[in-house]
């Protein structure tokens, strides 16, 4: 719309979708237009070491991004926040791009991590998005659903790689993104997100794109190599909202759930993917098994 007499108007382009049944207008999201008061806490994961890592827990109405190559554990951690928050009888939303529910819910059973889907409270809606299919402004639409209508106070956009392939062009991308969590932050909501990045182990990792700055929080993850296995490296880049931890602990999952070991203080270069014992390089070829403090 360019001119509506007497009257105003939200202005710029907005997405529809001509659909059976009709035509279905998205208008575009201004964040600026949603604010809501909420009580500024802490959102605990229900892993005492992950806390501790994120400096006690997540802020109600921040973003956090999870960033790292393929496997790193990037929705594992994002689905444990939305079900520590189902826990505590919140509704959470999951925004699922790159797999099906099916493999979600396989996953979260193989880890022992309890997922009750649904639309209530104490329940995580999974919803499966086809990015061929789904506009920004759709996709906009269904996460005010969630927040406004199912009253979501965790939602899950995974991934961003997703994301970007539902959009026409790239910077368009960004600035819907950014009206998005800042919408969400105005609610109150703790918003998760994920980066795939392409590249397997080292230091050479590339993002499609750097959202890193639209984040509150940055949580990256890696791939090392030790003693002969691969093992999973967990790290917090950033917290806009106060303390964390500066440390690289190790991440690994098994039935019982998710775990972190102490900061690997003994290791340098974990990041790199191939990190050396600083202390004891005598003993670099003893086998670490996860979770070992290498002291
Ligand atoms: N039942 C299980 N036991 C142990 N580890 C598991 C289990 N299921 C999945 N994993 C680990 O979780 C990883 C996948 O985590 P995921 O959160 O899907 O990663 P990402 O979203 O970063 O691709 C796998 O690489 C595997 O190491
Ligand atoms: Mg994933």
């Amino acid at each position: 719309m360019v001119k509506f007499r007497g009257s105003d108007f939200i202005s710029g382009f907005h997405d529809f979708a001509i659909r059976r049944g009709g035509l279905t207008v998205y208008p575009r999201l201004v964040a600026a237009q949603h604010t809501s008061s909420f009580q500024r806490e802490f959102i605990p994961s229900g892993v005492t070491a992950l806390d501790t890592l994120m400096g006690g827990g997540i802020d109600r109405g921040t973003s956090t991004l999870l960033i790292g190559p393929p496997g790193s554990g990037k929705s594992t951690l994002a689905l444990q926040y939305a079900t520590a928050a189902t826990e505590r009888g919140d509704h959470a939303a999951t925004f699922v791009f790159d797999e099906t529910k099916s493999a979600l819910l396989s996953r979260s059973v193989g880890i022992g991590m309890q997922v009750n889907e649904g639309l209530g409270a104490g329940e995580i809606a999974i919803c499966q998005i086809d990015p061929v299919a789904v506009s920004p402004g759709e996709f906009a639409h269904l996460v005010r659903s969630s927040v406004e209508r199912d009253r979501a106070r965790v939602v899950i956009i995974d991934s961003l790689n997703g994301y970007l392939n539902a959009m026409p062009q790239n910077n368009y991308l960004t600035a819907q993104l950014h009206e998005l969590l800042s919408y969400l932050n105005n609610h109150g909501v703790a918003t998760f997100f994920t980066v795939a990045q392409s590249g397997i182990i080292g230091a050479n990792m590339t993002s499609p794109v750097d959202a890193s700055y639209l984040a509150d929080s940055v949580v990256l993850l890696r791939y090392f190599e030790l003693a002969g296995t691969v093992r999973k490296a967990i790290s917090v880049l950033k917290k806009r909202t106060g303390g964390h931890e500066g440390s690289i602990r190790e991440l690994w999952f098994d039935k019982l759930g998710i775990h972190l070991s102490e900061p690997l203080l003994q290791l340098r270069g974990v990041l790199t993917g191939g990190p050396i014992e600083v202390e004891h390089a005598d003993e670099h070829k003893r086998r670490i098994q996860p979770g070992d403090h290498v002291t």
